[in-house]
């Protein structure tokens, strides 16, 4: 089948996706869009994280013929051509990525906490980050990513 869908706000087309493609699937080996990761693909993770309708979703858990017609935002949809985002900025200046298989989720999960929340209490930061797994950092860079990034204004 062929899905026609919006993504980082240009019309994309997919062609001779099979009915049980994800649309992490897509993302990545169809439509050049390898930012968003493929850790555990059942939703365990959040690696996959990406904005469905500006809601952040796991990727891997969405069939490919769901987002028919509909507005799909990555990770390399943040940026504004060469410039980070405040967020993935932040995850660079805390030192918030080591291997960076987690990153692009968390980034988006972080990006969606400061757009609900302007100054998310650490429990609050927590919470939102709750599906996304590190095996790497212990978290704790994470967090100071994400403050930080809560001191450097509105996420776009
Ligand atoms: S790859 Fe989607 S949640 Fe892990
Ligand atoms: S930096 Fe390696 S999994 Fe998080």
């Amino acid at each position: 089948m062929r899905v026609n869908v919006t993504i980082n706000g240009e019309s994309r087309q997919a062609d001779d996706v099979w009915e049980g493609e994800s649309l992490l699937y897509v993302l990545r080996e169809r439509l050049g869009l390898p930012g968003s990761k493929n850790a555990c693909e059942q939703g365990e993770c959040g690696s996959c994280t990406v904005y469905l309708d500006e809601v952040p979703v796991c990727s891997c858990l969405v069939a490919a013929g769901q987002v028919e017609g509909r507005e799909v935002r990555t990770v390399e949809g943040l940026a504004d051509g060469d410039k980070l985002d405040r967020v993935q900025q932040s995850f660079v200046d805390a030192g918030a990525v080591q291997c960076g298989f987690c990153t692009p989720g968390l980034v988006v999960a972080a990006h969606d906490l400061l757009n609900r929340v302007e100054n998310p209490a650490d429990e609050e930061i927590r919470e939102a980050l709750a599906g996304n797994l590190c095996r790497c950092t212990g978290y704790e860079k994470i967090l100071d990513a994400v403050r930080l990034a809560a001191t450097r204004g509105e996420t776009a």
